[in-house]
C-alpha cells in the first residue's frame, strides 16, 4: 500500500534495537483517515473470504482492526490482555511472550463471542516475532473457529513472524513489508 510506505518514510523514526517508532500516526496519535483507507484495503483483499468476526489485541490493534470491521460490516473482537472487572471467568486464554520485554502476558476472549461456524480475520498493527498471532491462533483452536486470514498493517519482514505464519498455510497480508531497519533507515521488501 503506497500511501502507507510514503507515511512510513515521512512520518516514522527507526530506534535501536530495530524498532519503528510510528507513534505520530499508529501507536499513539491515530491518523484516522489513513486507518480508514488501511480499512477499506484490508476488505478489499479479504472480501471473497465470508469473514463473520474481525479478531485482534488491545491496545495499538484495535484502531485497523475497527476500521476493517466498518468496511468488511461484521463486528470486531478485541483480546484483552488485562482481567476486566466484568469478564466473567469463562474465557478462552493464551499465553503471550514479548521478545522486546521478555515477559509472558496472557490474553484473553470471553467465549460467548466466538463461536465455532466463526471464520475470523486477525488484524494487527505490527508483525515482529509472531506472539500475539500465535496466541489469537491458539484462542481460534480453542473456540474451533477456522481463521480465515491474518492482515497486518507493518510487518518487519526480517523477524521470525512472516516465516512463522507461511508455515501455517493461512493467507498472510501485510500491507507495508520491511526488509531491513539498517543505519536509521526504512527499507522495504521489494
Ligand atoms: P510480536 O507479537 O510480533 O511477537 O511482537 P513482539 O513481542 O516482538 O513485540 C511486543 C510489542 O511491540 C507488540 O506490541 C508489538 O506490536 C510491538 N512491536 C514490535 N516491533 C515493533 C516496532 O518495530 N515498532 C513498534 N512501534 N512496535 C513494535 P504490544 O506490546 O502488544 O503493544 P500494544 O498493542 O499495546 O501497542
Ligand atoms: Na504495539
Ligand atoms: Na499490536
Amino acid at each position: 500500500m503506497d500511501l502507507l510506505k510514503e507515511k512510513i518514510k515521512k512520518d516514522g523514526t527507526v530506534l535501536p534495537g530495530n524498532v519503528l517508532k510510528v507513534d505520530n500516526f499508529l501507536n499513539h496519535q491515530v491518523d484516522a483517515k489513513l486507518m480508514d483507507q488501511i480499512g477499506e484495503e484490508f476488505a478489499r483483499l479479504f472480501k471473497d473470504e465470508k469473514i463473520t468476526k474481525v479478531v485482534t489485541v488491545e491496545s495499538s490493534g484495535i484502531a485497523p482492526a475497527l476500521t476493517t470491521a466498518i468496511h468488511l460490516g461484521v463486528p470486531l473482537i478485541f483480546a484483552r490482555k488485562h482481567k476486566s472487572v466484568t469478564l466473567t471467568d469463562d474465557l478462552y486464554t493464551a499465553k503471550v511472550y514479548s521478545y522486546t520485554k521478555k515477559v509472558s502476558n496472557n490474553i484473553s476472549i470471553d467465549k460467548r463471542f466466538l463461536n465455532a461456524d466463526d471464520h475470523i480475520l486477525i488484524i494487527d498493527d505490527f508483525l515482529a516475532n509472531g506472539q500475539a498471532v500465535q496466541g489469537l491462533l491458539e484462542i481460534a483452536k480453542l473456540a474451533d473457529v477456522s481463521v480465515s486470514g491474518i492482515g497486518i498493517v507493518i510487518e518487519k519482514s526480517f523477524q521470525k513472524g512472516h516465516a512463522m505464519i507461511e508455515k501455517t498455510g493461512i493467507r498472510l497480508e501485510s500491507l507495508a513489508r520491511i526488509a531491513s531497519l539498517k543505519d536509521q533507515s526504512v527499507t522495504f521488501v521489494e
